[in-house]
């Protein structure tokens, strides 16, 4: 697997977009997601990707980590070409699936998954 982006959980993902901006980051439009309640953009520096998540209205999946932490990262997201085969290997190194496997909007329909290890905290991993 290689690294494909961080996932930053923000409250406002146009706020976030004009301060990443700042840092040198060049933005993708921001893509709706109305399966899982969000708002999301990519952004791209020297090859680093990053990813902004917005809440859109209420219960969305990064309710919990802008509730306790305020706008952070809170992923990493790795890239797979074998992904049914990736999530069976961390599953015996103990990590436990949180989202399942499902097509994403945000990435042209391609499948992701979160995944959670005791000692590490939360992953992400998307086809290739
Ligand atoms: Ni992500």
């Amino acid at each position: 697997m290689r690294v494909d982006h961080i996932g930053y959980a923000v409250k406002n993902i146009n706020k976030a977009k004009t301060s990443m901006e700042a840092l040198g980051y060049t933005f993708e439009p921001i893509v709706k997601d109305m399966d899982r309640n969000i708002y999301i953009c990519f952004g791209e520096m020297d090859g680093y990707r990053v990813e902004l998540i917005a809440p859109m209205g209420n219960s969305s999946p990064v309710d919990k980590y802008l509730s306790k932490n305020g706008p952070t990262p809170y992923h990493i997201c790795y890239k797979s070409a074998e992904i049914e085969t990736d999530i069976e290997k961390l599953k015996a190194s103990r990590f436990k699936v949180s989202i399942p496997l499902a097509q994403a909007i945000g990435f042209g329909n391609r499948r992701v998954v979160f995944m959670y290890s005791l000692s590490v905290g939360l992953i992400e991993i998307v086809e290739d």
